[in-house]
């Protein structure tokens, strides 16, 4: 039986690394304790110079190994360092890893010693090292230091499994299931392989011989009575791979699986024998102050965020592969994902980089091939010219390593070699003219037609600050919304997968200068701009109603005065507006946007005049002839309190967890005050710590933050306190408790 532990405690960090700290007993006293998944320095918000980060560090712990371990394989395995690391186990050299965005796996067996203290020592290179993607020339994001994601110590049988491919097609009604199992095994041995999956058990005789690693092809089964896996309803299935031999279990190796049919040509995408249109937003996966160390409910609640809170049917892991526990709950609540390898713009020459590329592309997809979620994958560096030579290959091996999905890369420039499946773009035509999307042939130079998506739009062409003036924010949300109905319009495009869903840190040669681009629907704190509504006004008024007009309701923001044309993004039939309790007429949905399934209502009425005649605004959205949703605005908005909402208020305290917690200053009907910036002192009570500083002011009315768990004491409370000088303080209880 396998044996997987976590292995994120009790570890020692310094920021430098020398050769002495290698040695078994080095001295440690100037390292100071550290809990996984650990960012390598805590930046700033913004202004702070990205060499910050970019340096060798060392992490350092001790372990032992009970004996019954003994004979078995130990293996170590780091989800995510960024961007290369050393091993060492008891002072001797274990091997090393390149690349920052998929796992390094290390053999540590030769190395422990067993019922006596080992030490293992980890030399984290966080620099921009030439012979690493997606470095060697300029990037615009950061990629932040450390030993970012979990760790887990493996305890296995001589022979056991390294990897599983569930390999299936669709034919009728009925999945025919072809199973690949990696194995190691240390011997030539007859070993029976049983597959539990939904309840029934499938058996395989195979001779395993001596080796590392060997591909094993299962001959194909038939699986019947499958719920198939839809965004809309995604179902999982727990499969079990075991290898027994003589009646003993050996190994057994746990995935989550979901079937679902994916068709993509030249007519679009279908799941399920469904045509969707593809919408959706590029994520990086970066976080305020620490980068890239979030733990897993963090990450889930990113993909909660793009589905629940953006009513996105895809994301784009741009523009790397990104944290398992974001890819699982893609798969458990219905996202698609497009999922590529690191890169931006630049290809080396080098011979290391370039196999480093080949080498994302296999650890890529042997880690996430079983993700119904993933669509496609991305194969070549974002934004890159042709390659030849570098772009067969990549095809090549993801072809091979995956037969089952499209490959695709994603490009900025036209007429290039088409080696993929698909056709991606980055199309940055719009500038708010009258080109919104160029045509297929325009972009790809063929005579004929090819699968195509939109992967990128908007970003720079027009960054967007939260707190931006009315007149740039409208604008922000205006062009995703004309962006995405003439991607709804067009039948060759498959869909439109926008830049960006949250703002992020970035290079001195990006950005406002402040190392941030302000190129999210979302802020950083993942706070909404207006523009967030464009998409989530996408979703059935069933799921979740919108109702959001694009203006602060004030009579002197906007040039000239006075609030028309005031759009609303709603999918709401049609809506009533009332000013101070006067009903002005119904309005309908606009018939410029019949691309979109709810396209934005435009209202122009003249109301009021300089210094009088302004009035509290209330909207009422119908659904069938009803009212479903109001909102109110005031003619005299004023500081009422802290909305204060935490995403979660029971943590997990045996080990790293965290949750947000936003605050916004609101007015006595619960909007935003959106000029307001305050002060606001935050205080933690308990076992739980503030991520980021301490005093914090609010930009445009609001701000949020993140508290951790700091892995000591479990079943107890902790509270959170948020002062602010004007208004009543806020406490949010959180209960802490062992996952175990
Ligand atoms: C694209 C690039 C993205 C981001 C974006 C900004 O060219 O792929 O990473 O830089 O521009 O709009």
């Amino acid at each position: 039986m396998r044996i997987k532990q976590k292995f994120n405690h009790d570890w020692y960090y310094i920021d430098n690394f020398k050769e002495e700290y290698t040695n078994k007993d080095s001295e440690m006293d100037r390292f100071c304790p550290v809990l996984l998944p650990h960012a390598n320095k805590e930046l700033p918000y913004s202004y702070f110079d990205e060499k910050e980060y970019q340096f060798i560090s060392c992490y350092k712990k001790d372990f032992t190994i009970e004996k019954d371990a003994k004979g078995k394989t130990i293996f170590i395995e780091f989800e995510g360092v960024m961007a290369a690391c050393e091993v060492y186990v008891n002072g001797k050299y274990v091997g090393e890893h390149r690349g920052g965005y998929v796992p390094a796996v290390f053999d540590i067996t030769p190395f422990v010693q067993y019922e006596s203290k080992n030490t293992m020592v980890v030399k984290v290179d966080s620099r921009e090292r030439e012979d690493i993607p997606p470095f060697g020339n300029v990037i615009d994001y950061l990629t932040f230091g450390g030993i970012y994601r979990d760790v887990y110590l493996y305890i296995l049988d001589t022979i056991h499994i390294n990897n599983v491919f569930y390999n299936y097609k669709i034919k009728d009604d009925k999945i025919i299931l072809e199973p690949i199992v990696y194995i190691t095994s240390n011997e030539e041995k007859d070993i029976e392989i049983v597959l539990s999956l939904d309840n029934k058990e499938f058996s395989w005789n195979v001779t395993v011989q001596k080796g590392k690693e060997q591909e094993l092809i299962l001959n194909s089964i038939e699986i019947t009575n499958i719920e198939m896996w839809d965004i809309k309803n995604p179902v999982r299935y727990s499969a079990c791979m075991i290898l027994k031999h003589q009646g003993k279990t050996l190994d057994n190796y746990e995935t989550k699986l979901g079937f679902r049919n994916i068709q993509i040509d030249e007519t679009g995408f279908h799941l399920n024998g469904r045509k969707i249109k593809l919408r959706g937003l590029n994520r990086h996966q970066s976080f305020p102050y620490v980068g890239y160390a979030m733990p897993k409910r963090v990450q889930q609640k990113d993909a909660d965020i793009l589905k629940y809170e953006l009513g996105l049917n895809i994301v784009r892991t741009s523009h790397y592969p990104q944290s398992p526990y974001f890819l699982d709950r893609c798969d458990e609540i219905g996202l698609l994902v497009l999922e590529e390898i690191p890169g931006w713009q630049h290809i080396s020459k080098r011979e290391d980089w370039r196999n480093c590329v080949l080498s994302d592309v296999e650890k890529m997809i042997a880690r996430d091939r079983n993700h119904p979620a993933i669509i496609m994958w991305g194969v070549r560096i974002n934004e890159s010219g042709d390659d030849h030579e570098l772009y067969t290959r990549t095809n090549a091996l993801a072809r091979k390593l995956d037969p089952t999905r499209p490959t695709t890369g994603i490009r900025c420039i036209c007429n290039s070699e088409f080696l993929e499946d698909v056709y991606a773009m980055n199309d940055f035509i719009y500038d708010g003219g009258e080109t919104v999307l160029r045509s297929q042939q325009q972009v790809t130079g063929l005579n004929h037609k090819v699968p195509y998506i939109v992967t990128e739009y908007n970003g720079h062409m027009f960054p967007t600050k939260r707190f931006d003036n009315e007149h740039r924010l409208i604008e922000h949300a205006m062009r995703h919304a004309i962006i995405q109905n003439e991607a709804g319009l067009r039948n060759e495009i498959m869909g439109a997968i926008g830049w960006c869903a949250f703002d992020y840190n970035t290079h001195c040669d990006f950005g406002s200068g402040d190392r941030i681009c302000y190129h999210g629907v979302m802020d950083m704190f993942r706070i909404p701009k207006w523009a967030s509504y464009v998409y989530l006004s996408q979703v059935s008024p069933k799921e979740k109603l919108v109702l959001q007009p694009l203006s602060h309701w004030t009579i002197g923001d906007r040039n000239q005065g006075g609030v028309s044309p005031l759009i609303v993004l709603t999918n709401c039939d049609h809506i009533e507006i009332k000013v101070e309790g006067k009903s002005l007429g119904k309005y309908y949905p606009d018939d410029n946007f019949r691309g979109l399934e709810h396209p934005p209502i435009t209202v122009d009425f003249q109301f009021g005049e300089w210094g009088v005649g302004w009035g509290d605004l209330e909207l009422l959205g119908y659904v069938n002839d009803e009212i479903a949703i109001t909102r109110k605005f005031a003619k005299n908005p004023y500081l009422s309190r802290i909305d204060v909402k935490a995403d979660d208020t029971l943590l997990y305290n045996d080990e790293m967890d965290a949750t947000r917690i936003v605050c916004k200053l609101v007015d006595q009907y619960g909007n935003i005050l959106p000029y307001l910036n305050e002060v606001l002192y935050l205080e933690t009570q308990g076992d739980i710590e503030i991520i980021g500083p301490k005093t914090v002011a609010t930009m445009g009315g609001c701000i949020g933050f993140w508290i951790k768990t700091t892995g000591k004491k479990a079943n107890t409370e902790a509270t959170v306190t948020i002062r602010c000088d004007r208004c009543k303080e806020e406490n949010i209880k959180i209960q802490l408790r062992s996952m175990k």
